[in-house]
């Protein structure tokens, strides 16, 4: 048996500590966590104590961690947004291969550099694509190429936020402002341009984009209402009350989902008094219509691909449940998915429907479709086989920035047709 691959954590918030290092207590004989770096001390502290990896092993930042040695075969990179570039072409510098956290930035430029540093160095930049690891979209990816459907002529996708979601991460969270974190094309959905990429087998050439913030603003707050939910004398007639979606909602309240996302993003250690605090005094007690959320809450993209594959693409926070779902025609048959029943429907013209079922996701798949732990054992496979073009390698990942910034352009000047040229300078 070979040595598990040795992984240095930047950033042990959510994703660094709840998605990915869960992988080393799953798999010991794949991953092992080493080293981490973190502003706060208590989740150096969750680190040490879940881990094991020694108090030398722990930093008190990214800086410092990258002004030691070499400390590990991977450093993870789940920093937030802004502090993704910084460490990762450090860490690159310093030999490390990378699992980058999306987005790699919200400017062209530095993905572009980014992308000049891996290859410069020859290292691996996998970059959280996660989606792309999961049966869902790899069946659906190797049912396009067999010519399941014949040529394929077109791609209708949607994301599916749901409200409770839009409201906890986009209107009173950590992506609500694009000066802190990115535009939530970028933040939302680079894994929905990487998949739509993938699945059309081609290079985007031009994109048109709509799309604005409409609902989470003042002049949409219900009479009555206050700063705070917990104060609001017409919460009970408010899907987005705070009380509701961290303590009775039946998709993310700690009565139903225990004291897991997104209640852990409130407090390190959810309780229901612990939420209660929280919502009395921190941002996500607020009320969604007085929030300093700036972020778009629903976007329309029209795209074109080199091959002539057309593909539209919506993301909206006004849905029921969380989830993604897309339609393919070809000319010889369509197909219908839905990520949340997991299935797959196809249609061969003057055929009887068939339906794929891709079956209940295992256990140890959870998060993402089973896109997290999907991807954590390619990372690991990767790199014990010395490539370093992974199957979100670097340069298919800035193409799909790259789309998602050409996009927000096209927003920002009403729809104008832009070209990838205008954004792809390199
Ligand atoms: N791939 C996916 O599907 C997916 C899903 C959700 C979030 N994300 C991305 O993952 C990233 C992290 O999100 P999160 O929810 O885990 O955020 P988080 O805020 O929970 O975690 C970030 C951690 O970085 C720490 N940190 C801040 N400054 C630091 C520094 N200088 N050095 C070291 N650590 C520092 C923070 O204290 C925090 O613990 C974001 O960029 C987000 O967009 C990706």
């Amino acid at each position: 048996m070979s040595k598990p691959i040795t992984v240095a954590i930047c950033g042990c918030g959510n994703r660094g500590l709840e998605a990915y290092a869960p992988f080393a207590k799953a798999f010991p004989d794949k991953m092992k966590v080493v080293a981490g770096a973190d502003i706060k001390p208590e989740r150096l502290r969750m680190l040490r104590e879940r881990y094991g990896v020694p108090e030398d092993m722990c930093f008190d930042s990214d800086l410092s961690m990258l002004a030691a040695p070499r400390l590990a075969d991977v450093m993870v990179i789940s920093t937030q947004d802004q502090l993704h570039i910084r460490p990762a072409m450090a860490a690159l510098e310093k030999g490390y291969h990378l699992l980058l956290e999306k987005p790699i930035s919200a400017s062209a430029e530095e993905c572009v550099a980014l992308r000049e540093k891996a290859h410069q160095c020859k290292r691996a930049v996998v970059v959280c694509h996660v989606l792309r690891y999961t049966q869902f979209y790899s069946t659906l990816e190797r049912l396009l190429r067999e010519g399941t459907v014949g040529r394929l002529e077109t791609i209708d996708a949607m994301e599916h936020v749901a409200y409770w979601h839009f409201a906890h991460s986009y209107v009173r969270g950590n992506w609500r402002r694009e000066d802190e974190s990115s535009p939530m094309i970028l933040a939302k959905c680079c894994h929905d341009m990487d998949i739509l990429r993938w699945l059309a087998g081609d290079r985007c050439v031009s994109v048109q984009s709509f799309g604005s913030l409409d609902y989470f603003k003042s002049e949409n707050a219900p009479e009555g209402s206050a700063l705070r939910c917990l104060d609001c004398a017409v919460k009970d007639a408010c899907p987005y009350d705070a009380e509701k979606i961290y303590i009775t909602n039946e998709a993310s309240g700690i009565r139903h989902v225990g004291p897991r996302w997104p209640g852990n993003v409130l407090v390190d250690h959810p309780t229901e008094e612990s939420l209660y605090e929280a919502m009395r005094t921190g941002p996500y007690g607020r009320c969604v219509f007085h929030c300093d959320n700036d972020v778009a809450d629903r976007q329309t993209i029209n795209m074109e691909f080199a091959n002539g594959v057309l593909a539209t693409f919506t993301v909206s926070a006004f849905t029921e449940r969380c989830y993604r779902s897309v339609k393919v025609t070809g000319t010889m048959g369509d197909i219908v998915g839905d990520l949340d029943a997991n299935r797959l429907f196809i249609h061969r013209f003057g055929e009887p429907e068939e339906v794929i079922d891709l079956g209940l996701l295992q256990e140890e798949y959870a998060g993402h479709g089973g896109g997290d732990f999907g991807m954590m054992h390619y990372l690991c496979g990767l790199i014990e086989s010395g490539s370093v073009e992974g199957l979100t390698g670097i340069d298919a990942s800035v193409e799909s920035h790259l789309m998602g910034l050409a996009a927000e352009v096209s927003r920002r000047e009403g729809g104008r047709l832009v070209k990838m040229e205008e954004v792809d300078r390199a």
